[in-house]
């Protein structure tokens, strides 16, 4: 096959410089430029990173009540999320089995039944098609030939974790379980808490240009903080900032964080019975390979990175509490205070990243070095990547092991 022809094949001429990024950090080279700026350098990701296992999709307020139904896309791919009677959310591929509409345009809450708006097939929340108006021909709701009862809604397999949907489209990647298993035994000692979202208040949403690792290898790490984030580097400086590097996900951990956005709001309730680290201590963790969380003890953040395109990133950034009492008005001030905050923490970023999207366009740049002190977290998400693209995912996670 000619080179350049395959877009799996395309990767395959960087195996070197991939086998690079993966090695050791005294030694490695970062991602090469091909890898932010290539359309098949995005295909292959598609198929190498998002669509072989666990990836985060979306959020379970996304589809609020029984019967919501919430369409989306996920690099390029039209899905559908859809919270059935007994409050599960399902995700499925948002396109009709008969002749190929997507199936939903925009959310909206169902009693019983998503009908395609083309011939009007209908499909039960749990995804089985119940009605066919006349395909028997005119006022033949059914057909001899055709036996409803086989047809479904191509399911997608899916789990719910801290507020979030992740996705599996390979229908092949381990358990959920076993995939969050380190991230959720961390952070064990929140388990259970309410997660409360609080609306507008709560919502952030940026449109960067830039690759979607860029958005995520950034908050990986606190080295920026004296230089992109003068502001909060003040309260919450780089020597109180500590590498976390673990299997999946990689990060920063502080130790001076101090609850209260300003003297005159209120403080946040904080989730209960937390152990003694919490008291000053926030965790800010990028879960490989699409979702940025921030832990702290009275909210948590979730920043959804949703690649479109090998130039264009979209973040998600939903901010939850742990206590109903945030809902009052009192509370009010203190909700906009703090998403402000985040608001200017992350748009100061923002800078940061498309400057990086625009280096990788130059020639003298051959994926970069690594600190071996303040960079392992980012060494740690090229590693896994380049791992992904090398090998796939389900590799990925034996040799992670
Ligand atoms: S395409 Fe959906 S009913 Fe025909
Ligand atoms: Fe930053």
């Amino acid at each position: 096959m000619r080179k350049g022809r395959n877009p799996n094949g395309e990767y395959k001429i960087h195996r070197t410089a991939l086998n690079a990024v993966a090695g050791p950090i005294e030694e490695a080279r970062g991602l090469p430029n091909y890898f932010y700026v290539d359309p098949r350098a995005f295909a292959c990701e598609c198929k190498q990173v998002f669509a072989q296992g666990w990836t985060c999709a979306g959020f379970a307020k996304d589809a609020p009540h029984r019967g919501s139904l919430f369409p989306f896309e996920f690099a390029g791919m039209p899905l559908l999320m859809v919270r059935g009677d007994d409050n599960h959310i399902n995700v499925f591929h948002n396109v009709c089995r008969h002749r190929g509409r997507i199936l939903v345009d925009t959310p909206s809450t169902v009693k019983k039944a998503i009908a395609c708006p083309y011939h009007r097939w209908t499909y039960s929340l749990t995804g089985k098609l119940t009605g066919t108006p006349h395909i028997g021909g005119p006022g033949q709701h059914s057909c001899a030939d055709f036996e409803k009862n086989n047809v479904k809604l191509s399911k997608v397999r899916s789990a719910e974790w801290f507020g979030l949907i992740f996705i599996d489209l390979s229908n092949s990647a381990e358990d959920f379980d076993r995939y969050i298993a380190p991230l959720a035994e961390r952070w064990r000692a929140f388990n259970g808490v309410p997660l409360i979202h609080t609306g507008a208040d709560c919502t952030i949403e940026f449109a960067l240009d830039c690759n979607w690792k860029l958005a995520v290898e950034n908050y990986c790490e606190a080295y920026h903080l004296p230089w992109v984030h003068p502001g909060l580097n003040s309260y919450s400086p780089l020597e109180q900032h500590h590498n976390i590097v673990s299997q999946g996900y990689s990060g920063q951990q502080s130790t001076c964080y101090a609850p209260g956005v300003s003297d005159s709001v209120l403080n946040f309730p904080d989730a209960p019975n937390l152990p003694p680290f919490w008291e000053s201590g926030a965790e800010y963790i990028s879960l490989f390979p699409n979702v940025l969380l921030g832990l702290h003890r009275d909210h948590f953040f979730a920043v959804l990175i949703q690649p479109n395109g090998p130039g264009q990133t979209i973040e998600r950034f939903e901010i939850f509490y742990f206590d109903e009492a945030v809902r009052e008005d009192a509370y009010a001030a203190a909700r906009e205070s703090n998403r402000d905050l985040w608001q200017s923490v992350f748009a100061e970023d923002q800078d940061a990243v498309e400057g990086m999207q625009r280096g990788r366009h130059s020639p003298g740049f051959e994926g970069g070095l690594f600190s071996p002190a303040m960079d392992p977290p980012t060494h740690a998400f090229h590693a896994w990547t380049a791992r992904a693209l090398l090998n796939g995912r389900a590799v990925n996670n034996i040799a992670a092991e």
